[in-house]
């Protein structure tokens, strides 16, 4: 099915169209893992993009990889409102290991840097009614050169589950052939279910196959609650530009992977830092929303704006990633450097997202057929519209053949939401 370049549909879309179409929607996802995690797209904060690898406590001991950094950013979640809004699994990243196994072959911390040890830290986090995530890899070595889990897998499962670990971000560095990694994946799949502990599996698999073969999600998805696809984000427009350019170019592939239970993990949420515009984080926000991704923040809590977190914090928007039917997003139509995404929510209810690309000027219109959204049935016979994003503003009743115009920032986006209403004028 082609996604993008879709033409304005005719007004006169007969019903038994629209109903097909809505029929096709409905068809359910391929198995997903079947461990009852992940029915909607995790959420919570993640360390890597902001904190990255630093374990100079000495010099940096406010923001080193530590258990003091986990310990603060646990009460944060708990006391600034973001586990009410549903961040819940807070998550290490790698460079929280010892150079070296223990005796037993166990994994273990580092002892300056966690000197608790991660189950003290896991008692800590889910005192606060928070989770613990943790970081492992599949090869010999973490991508940052600490302990890998090949040869281990048994034994590092059986090791997070008895720290009472609630998440585990697999990572896929240094694995020698396509076939280790692969089995490496599903082993680990199957050791976390053998524990018997509820564990969030996050992989890395896609990324790594990509430059070799494409890979079957339908296979990963049996394996993985959710799956990173693509290169790491950074703390900027140009790669959060990049991430949506290869999401809408590969939607064919990876949108119908994507349901209750697996996702596509574009990586974290980078609101909230250095590099993105006000209107950048709200295309940020928007269209992770329409992607049902994964929320991982990776910002400091201790130090963010009033206005990153309300954003962050968005009720409506995170109501849309996080909306039952779990379908994802895709791309419409991209015309004159704007690009219009749509996503199916419950209830026969639409998510459009429209974002400026433009660079130069200022703030562009844009007008939208309703009768083009939704495979022609997102507002008919009637819908009611509101602005999520960037502010909160209901526009209104529509009919099926009118039309809904929207004015948009350079590089940001407006989130509207459509909900049906049977009642015509
Ligand atoms: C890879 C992953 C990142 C992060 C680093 C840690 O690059 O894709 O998300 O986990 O490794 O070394």
């Amino acid at each position: 099915m082609r996604l993008t370049g879709r033409r304005l549909q005719p007004p006169g879309c007969v019903l038994a169209l629209c109903l097909m179409a809505l029929i096709l929607w409905e068809i359910p996802g391929a198995w997903a893992l079947d461990n009852g995690l992940a029915m909607t797209p995790t959420m919570g904060w993640l360390h890597w993009e902001r904190f990255m690898c630093n374990t100079d406590c000495t010099e940096e001991p406010d923001s080193c990889i530590s258990e003091n950094l986990f310990m603060q950013m646990a009460d944060l979640m708990d006391s600034d409102g973001w586990k009410e809004v549903g961040y819940e699994y807070l998550c290490i990243d790698d460079c929280w290991m010892a150079p070296q196994r223990d005796s037993k072959g166990r994994l273990q911390a580092d002892p300056k840097r966690f000197p608790s040890g991660i189950r003290h830290l896991s008692n800590y986090v889910h005192s606060k009614g928070l989770k613990l995530g943790i970081y492992a890899d599949v090869g010999k070595k973490t991508c940052a050169g600490y302990p890998g889990s090949l040869g281990h897998y048994d034994i590092d499962a059986e090791t997070f589950a008895d720290w009472g670990v609630d998440l585990l971000k697999f990572d896929g560095c240094h694995c020698d052939t396509l076939e280790q990694l692969a089995d490496g994946y599903k082993h680990m799949s199957l050791s976390l279910n053998k524990t018997g502990r509820s564990i969030v599996y996050s992989c890395e698999w896609p990324l790594y196959m990509w430059p070799f073969k494409k890979p079957n999600y339908t296979e990963i998805r049996q394996y993985c609650n959710h799956w990173r696809n693509f290169g790491d984000i950074y703390d900027s427009w140009q790669s959060v530009k990049s991430i949506l350019d290869w999401t809408s170019s590969n939607q064919r592939t990876v949108v119908s992977a994507a349901g209750p239970g697996g996702w596509n993990d574009p990586d974290m949420l980078v609101i909230g830092n250095f590099g993105l515009s006000w209107d950048q984080q709200i295309t940020q926000m928007a269209l992770w929303a329409i992607m049902a991704a994964p929320l991982f923040m990776s910002n400091d809590l201790r130090h963010i704006s009033l206005q990153a977190k309300t954003l962050l914090q968005n009720k409506d928007v995170i109501a849309i990633n996080q909306d039952p039917l779990g379908k994802q997003g895709y791309l419409l139509r991209k015309e004159d450097n704007i690009e219009v995404w749509e996503r199916p929510l419950s209830k026969l209810a639409w998510a459009v997202a429209v974002v400026n690309l433009q660079e130069i000027g200022g703030p562009r219109s844009y007008t939208i057929s309703l009768a083009s959204l939704g495979q022609g049935v997102a507002c008919n016979p009637a819908c009611h519209i509101t602005e999520l994003l960037p502010v909160k503003t209901k526009l209104g009743f529509y009919e099926w053949t009118s039309f809904v115009k929207t004015r948009i920032n350079p590089t940001g986006t407006v989130l509207l939401q459509l909900k049906i209403s049977q009642t015509t004028f």
